[in-house]
């Protein structure tokens, strides 16, 4: 059972944790039973991120993962986590083409899955879709730094902002974004001393990941801090827990005991009345 919070986490919550210095944490979640332990372990606020792409459906980038997909993860992180703050991850091109198309697709993070808010990539580019979205009465977060929808622009997954007219250009982005309406922003694989100057710059949420301890708080994908993504680990991630070989354990034992026949054991079985066996039995004699 999900233990309750008292109160559900709001955008009022998050600047009153911020007014007083204290840190808000923020990891992402894809489903239901891990929706439910970040909620149980008081975690403010849930991504349902387009991380997912790669953590969850294996492939190579975040670009193929599509709105109806993250629509049924956010459903599920909705369920298991009812007070926490759940913010929708806008996948690659449901925003890019048209402020119509980003209010639509943001609109069906609210109203099909229940979030509180959506997040999107980049900077000056975007200002535009972000306020016809804040417009419509949802409440945007930014992200900026390294954005994985656009990394082959990028040139890789690349710490940004490490000289000075590319930190220019971010305290820019950050700007254009505050201006356009959002809650907060998101940056990501920032030099810490960048981070600072951009805290500085706006008056809006800063949270982090890779990107120093100034934040007003941290994000972190939940697969890398619970060892369940061999593939990469990047600098920024600390492991809290390794379950890869503890659940590579259970299964081994799964799989020998069903080969010795040990599994299913007796109660695991269900039973029929005897009487109810003899009546089938005679049953089936007469054809
Ligand atoms: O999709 C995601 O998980 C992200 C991370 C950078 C937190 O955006």
């Amino acid at each position: 059972m999900t233990e309750q919070r008292k109160e559900k986490i709001t955008i009022p919550t998050l600047y009153a944790m911020k007014a007083k210095g204290e840190p808000i944490s923020w990891l992402t979640a894809y489903d239901f039973p891990i929706a439910q332990l970040e909620e149980q372990a008081g975690i403010e606020m849930i991504l349902v991120g387009d991380s997912a792409s790669m953590v969850v459906h294996g492939n190579e980038s975040t670009l193929p993962i599509t709105m109806d997909i993250m629509i049924a993860h956010a459903k599920a992180v909705r369920k298991g986590a009812p007070t926490s703050f759940v913010i929708g991850d806008m996948p690659f091109m449901s925003y890019h083409a048209s402020a119509e198309d980003a209010v639509r697709n943001a609109g069906r993070f609210m109203k099909e899955a229940g979030c509180d808010a959506i997040k999107l990539e980049g900077g000056v580019r975007i200002a535009d879709k972000v306020k016809a979205i804040v417009d419509a009465g949802i409440p945007v977060m930014g992200h900026i730094g390294l954005t994985p929808q656009s990394s082959a622009m990028l040139g890789g997954f690349k710490v940004q902002g490490k000289d000075a007219e590319s930190a220019r250009k971010m305290i820019e982005d950050a700007k254009a974004l505050e201006k356009a309406g959002v809650f907060g922003m998101l940056l990501e694989c920032v030099p810490t001393k960048v981070t600072q100057i951009i805290k500085q710059s706006v008056s809006v949420l800063i949270f982090g990941i890779g990107a120093g301890p100034g934040c007003d708080g941290q994000i972190l994908i939940i697969h890398d801090i619970l060892g369940l993504y061999p593939c990469f680990t990047p600098k920024f991630v600390r492991q809290y827990a390794n379950l890869s070989p503890v659940i590579l354990d259970a299964l081994k034992k799964y799989k020998d005991e069903v080969r010795t026949k040990k599994f299913p054991a007796k109660e695991h079985e269900f039973a029929i009345k005897e009487e109810e066996l003899k009546k089938l039995e005679e049953v089936l004699k007469r054809g």
